[in-house]
């Protein structure tokens, strides 16, 4: 059966086919050195450019890796969709869709102008205005229950217990000053669900958390197996919530660049400026990536190619 028709019928190829599409995945992109490291939260820009690691695993279980898919990195606005996901399943689909929406701004992850030219409406919970209104809607009584329930929920998809990054969180706190913009201007179009800067903190610790590129895997097939983790067979969220998901990472996942994506890769994903990338094969699995330099959009450029590859070469891309 060849890759196209495999897209059509489901399943991935078998064990030893995927780690060599992985490892040549691999061998072919490791030495692009295309992209620049983010520094705008300035402890990012010590990370290793050339740190370049792979995973994939399926909705069966197996897990397969090459590279530095075991390096802990800060998951950044990957956090995003996983948070999106348990808000979800806390408030349900009409509550999210009505308060943040889940349509493409166009425009940068931290537009401020993208706000103003919606009469405050966030837009869709994958820029960091929606991220920040939609972690202000987790039912919590305080802003520490609130970042406990994410830190717990997040662990729950990765099936391991996620701790905070205290050098990155602490970075980024001190040079937030945008992100505090854009909570206060939410809040002043009544649009924020708690205290702007409680709100913020929390949403810093979330992009704070440290994961791999295994991790992102593990967690991204876990929407892929309908909200199954394939690894500890915890129900995580529901069938429905991992579609409505799905399909928000599908239109807004890799922000400006979200249709060009999917065009050419054909899979929900998620990028983070610390380099990472999840991208999701319902029914199937879940690839996760790391690699440091990005494009202008935030996105990991070796993290894009590699998805690109692997997508067409294990017959991945949902169209
Ligand atoms: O809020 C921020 O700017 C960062 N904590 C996360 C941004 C991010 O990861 C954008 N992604 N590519």
């Amino acid at each position: 059966q060849d890759v196209a028709q495999r897209a059509f019928t489901g399943g991935l190829p078998s064990k030893t086919r995927v780690n060599e599409v992985l490892a040549e995945a691999h061998a072919r992109y490791a030495p692009h050195n295309d992209g620049v490291v983010a520094d705008y939260i300035p402890i990012l820009a010590e990370a290793d450019p050339s740190m370049f690691g792979l995973s994939l695993v399926g909705v069966n279980g197996h897990t397969h890796q090459v590279g530095d898919a075991e390096i802990a990195f800060s998951i950044q606005s990957i956090s995003k969709a996983f948070v999106f996901a348990l808000v979800c399943e806390a408030i349900g689909h009409n509550a999210v869709h009505d308060r943040v929406g889940v349509n493409n701004t166009g425009l940068p992850f931290n537009s401020v102008m993208a706000l103003e030219l919606h009469d405050g409406s966030p837009m869709n919970p994958m820029v960091n205005a929606g991220a920040i209104a939609t972690t202000a809607m987790m039912p919590a009584t305080s802003g520490e229950e609130r970042w406990q329930l994410i830190r717990n929920g997040l662990s729950r998809f990765a099936g391991r217990e996620l701790m905070l990054d205290g050098e990155v969180y602490r970075s980024e706190s001190l040079t937030n000053q945008r992100n505090h913009a854009i909570a206060k201007l939410l809040d002043s179009y009544d649009r924020l669900d708690a205290n702007a800067e409680d709100t913020v903190d929390v949403y810093t610790r979330q992009c704070a958390l440290a994961v791999t590129a295994q991790d992102l895997a593990v967690m991204g097939a876990t929407l892929a197996d309908g909200g199954v983790n394939p690894i500890t067979g915890e129900q995580v969220v529901s069938a429905e919530v991992s579609r409505d998901t799905l399909a928000v990472l599908a239109s807004c996942g890799m922000y400006e660049r979200s249709g060009e994506w999917l065009f050419e890769i054909g899979l929900p994903a998620k990028s983070g400026v610390a380099g990472g990338i999840v991208a999701i094969s319902p029914g199937k699995g879940a690839l996760g990536t790391y690699s440091p330099p990005l494009d202008e959009a935030g996105n990991s450029v070796r993290g894009q190619r590699a998805c690109a590859y692997l997508s067409r070469a294990l017959g991945l891309n949902l169209f």
